[in-house]
């Protein structure tokens, strides 16, 4: 299931090609400030969707309007099909969110919080709680008082209260924000697991590697605007380099032929006398093919581990250390 997500062109959609959100010309302005501009988005239901952007892009304000937790000055919302100013009451049963820290009785037990906030939402039974509690990974601790938590568990916590009614759509916004490595892996895996089981889940992070390694597709946010909206492999192709195995014999010859082309400047051989270089247009194919043409048949040609916060940062152009 998680293979057929992994979509491979910017149109390309989810398990069933249907919207489960979408943004029509979406703006929230405060005062001069415009904090949300005009934003367009689609996810598809199956979708993990990383809504990406540094501090003050505007994510929280759009996951607000989403929610129906704040009004837009201008553009509406679908989801499920339904617009939200209309009919949240029929579809926000069926989107459960976690909107930055979630707010937790401290001094009651995970479970007894889970209790209270399904008694709220009209009743949901023992054996929901159970199961929520097995997701999330909290069965164990889900006698102890929430202040004995960790950041992690708290967050874990937020999303296990976002699943109380077995929602179709999770919203999460940073939901990763401030945890430290384990605990990332941690919720990972948790929105991995969600994912399989078929939800569609909508992200929001600002910090790329946080998100990159389980979403299908991601959109990027800065200033209000969006940057683009596409899939990761989009977002690498074309910045990427490759590493390129030649017959040791020839690596030197084909490194000073390939720096000698526009697209090759930085090419370098690496520890491993491997070349290392951009390709023209950043096809890998048309390097394949313009190395063969010169003589140099490559054994192996794999695009590079890709620096993706530096990809992030063009396309936001922030030069601030906000995104990470
Ligand atoms: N209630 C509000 N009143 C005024 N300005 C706000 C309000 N909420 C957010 N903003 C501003 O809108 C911009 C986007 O904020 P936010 O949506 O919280 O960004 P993000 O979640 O991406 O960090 C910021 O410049 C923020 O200061
Ligand atoms: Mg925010």
């Amino acid at each position: 299931m998680v293979e057929t997500m992994s979509a491979t062109t910017p149109r390309a959609t989810g398990v069933s090609g249907e919207v489960a959100i979408r943004t029509n010309g979406l703006t929230k302005q405060y005062g001069e400030r415009l904090a949300v501009n005009t934003l367009n988005l689609e996810v598809y239901r199956g979708d993990i969707f990383g809504f990406l952007g540094p501090n003050g892009a505007g994510k929280t304000t759009t996951i607000r309007m989403m929610l129906h937790l704040i009004t837009p000055t201008s553009g509406s919302v679908e989801v499920l099909g339904h617009d939200i100013a209309t009919d949240s009451a029929e579809v926000l049963p069926r989107v459960g969110a976690l909107v930055e820290t979630p707010a937790l009785y401290l001094y009651m037990s995970g479970r007894d919080n889970l209790r209270a906030v399904g008694s709220v939402l009209g009743g949901v039974p023992e054996s929901r709680i159970d199961e929520v509690l097995d997701l999330v990974r909290l069965k164990g601790r889900e006698r102890d008082k929430v202040k004995t938590y960790s950041l992690g568990m708290k967050q874990r916590l937020g999303v296990a209260i976002a699943l109380l009614q077995d929602p179709d759509v999770l919203v999460l916004d940073e939901p990763a924000n401030g945890l430290d490595p384990a605990g990332i892996v941690e919720m990972r895996d948790l929105l991995r697991t969600l994912a399989a089981a078929g939800k569609t889940i909508f992200i929001s992070s600002h910090v790329l590697t946080e998100v990159r390694q389980i979403c299908t597709r991601v959109a990027i946010l800065d200033q209000g605007r969006l940057v683009t909206e596409t899939t990761i492999e989009e977002l690498v192709k074309g910045h990427g380099e490759f590493a390129v195995q030649l017959e040791p014999a020839h690596a030197r010859e084909a490194l000073a032929l390939v720096r000698a082309q526009p697209w090759g400047h930085d090419a370098r051989i690496d520890e491993q006398g491997i070349l290392i270089t951009a390709a023209p247009d950043g096809h890998g194919r048309d390097l394949n093919l313009f190395l063969i043409h010169a003589g140099f048949a490559p054994e192996t040609i794999a695009p590079q581990a890709q620096d993706l916060e530096q990809i992030f940062l063009r396309l936001t152009n922030s030069n601030s250390g906000d995104a990470q």
